[in-house]
């Protein structure tokens, strides 16, 4: 089982086709005075319009060598720095402390277990500087949609097909005969704020979508924004 196949990086744009994320994160990186960090920076999807939007670098690692190499084109075309690294988030090290670490896109869910989980936060929290902010989004578990979804064929972006593991917490989606796999493992609303409190930071907000929408029992996104106690 891998979480995220390297297969997945050539079509990466087909799947990467919501654009609602950008504006939020680009949002919070305009209100950071400090280094830009982007766990999980694929192709630069957010990363680029980041850059562009603040003028300045984003720096973005991944553990795909593949994604990488997209996103150093990508930022080359678009005129913007990007300081990739290939390394896994769970190690992330920085030089000097970040003002905003933001992980778009649900990649925190491709961190199987809790201690995955805890160690990044951890990480995020030691790399901030006080007052530094950490955000990102993941799905909540919908029950309908997964028993509509299990084992069905899509042929949007690309022909994959959907197994729920519920027992594990999690979903895969299969491309192209079983050759490439991602799997996402999702969390409760507690097991994200357990992460939050483990690590010493503080939930500034919860919302329910990228437009700032009042996080509901009827959400299906959890959009976190959280700091590190400036004292
Ligand atoms: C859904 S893409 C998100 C890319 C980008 N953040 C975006 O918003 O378009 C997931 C990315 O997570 C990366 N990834 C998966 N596990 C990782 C890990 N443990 N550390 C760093 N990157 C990881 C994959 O290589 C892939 O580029």
């Amino acid at each position: 089982m891998t979480t995220w196949d390297e297969a997945f990086a050539d079509r990466y744009d087909e799947w990467a086709y919501l654009t609602a994320d950008i504006p939020f994160y680009v949002g919070l990186a305009r209100d950071a005075d400090g280094p830009l960090v982007e766990l999980a920076i694929g192709n630069g999807r957010v990363a680029i319009p980041v850059a562009r939007a603040t003028g300045r670098p984003v720096i973005g690692l991944d553990t795909s060598p593949s994604m990488l190499a997209q996103a150093g084109e990508r930022a080359a075309e678009a005129g913007v720095t990007l300081e990739l690294s290939q390394s896994d988030m769970r190690e992330l090290a920085l030089e000097t402390p970040a003002a905003l670490v933001y992980c778009p896109a649900r990649a925190l869910m491709h961190l199987p277990t809790w201690a995955d989980r805890r160690r990044t936060f951890e990480r995020v929290a030691s790399a901030l500087r006080p007052g530094g902010r950490f955000a990102w989004n993941v799905f909540a578990f919908d029950h309908q949609l997964a028993t509509h979804l299990d084992g069905s064929r899509q042929d949007h972006p690309v022909p994959h097909t959907i197994h729920y593991a519920v027992g594990d917490n999690r979903v895969d989606l299969v491309v192209a005969a079983g050759d490439a796999t991602s799997s996402l493992w999702w969390g409760t609303r507690n097991e994200w704020l357990g992460l939050i409190d483990v690590a010493g930071l503080e939930l500034e907000a919860l919302y329910g979508g990228f437009a700032g929408e009042p996080f509901t029992e009827d959400s299906r996104e959890y959009v976190f924004v959280t700091r590190r106690p400036a004292h």
